[in-house]
């Protein structure tokens, strides 16, 4: 007969595999509890502004096309995206970088290529039309402006943000 103070061979096994079981579950699960919650630990290194590499002196009236790289942190996924901005003088002088997607399916809209109406941009994809302030023609199949970049003005550089939603949208 068994002691009161002694364990059984079954508790004992019992209490092994739990252990190493436990151990085990723990090994397994560290890595991807690290792996669910690393993204939110981690702190944003960079600006959000993006010199984009272009001088106030070279802005003109005229809307100029402007790709540039952007560093995208996506969860676990880092990658540089390349991105893209209508830049130009409007007629108060005040710079303005309008994004190229259009609001109807996504194509890229482009400036002046439509000869019937060369002071606007144009969507090739459905003929979407915006005018030069980036509204939407009315008529036409976007049913919004183009969205107008954050921007800031560092030593005489363009630097942009995120592209956001029209004032007039
Ligand atoms: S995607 Fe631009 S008009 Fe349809």
């Amino acid at each position: 007969m068994a002691k009161k103070n002694e364990i059984s061979r079954r508790q004992f096994l019992n209490y092994t595999l739990m252990g190493t079981g436990g151990f085990m579950a723990a090994g397994m699960l560290m890595p991807m509890v690290r792996f669910a919650i690393d993204p939110i630990l981690k702190t944003e290194a960079a600006s959000d502004m993006v010199d984009i590499d272009m001088k106030v002196d070279d802005i003109t009236t005229e809307p100029q096309m402007k790709k540039f790289k952007v560093h995208q942190v996506d969860g676990w996924y880092e990658s540089d995206v390349e991105q893209a901005a209508f830049v130009f003088k409007n007629d108060k002088g005040d710079i303005v970088a309008l994004s190229p997607v259009c609001k109807h399916l996504g194509c890229t809209v482009d400036w002046g290529t439509n000869p019937a109406y060369p002071d606007e941009f144009f969507c090739p994809c459905h003929a979407g039309r915006y005018y030069k302030d980036g509204v939407n023609v009315e008529g036409t199949p976007p049913l919004a402006p183009l969205d107008v970049y954050e921007m800031d003005i560092k030593d005489g550089k363009v630097f942009l943000g995120k592209p956001m939603p029209h004032p007039k949208a």
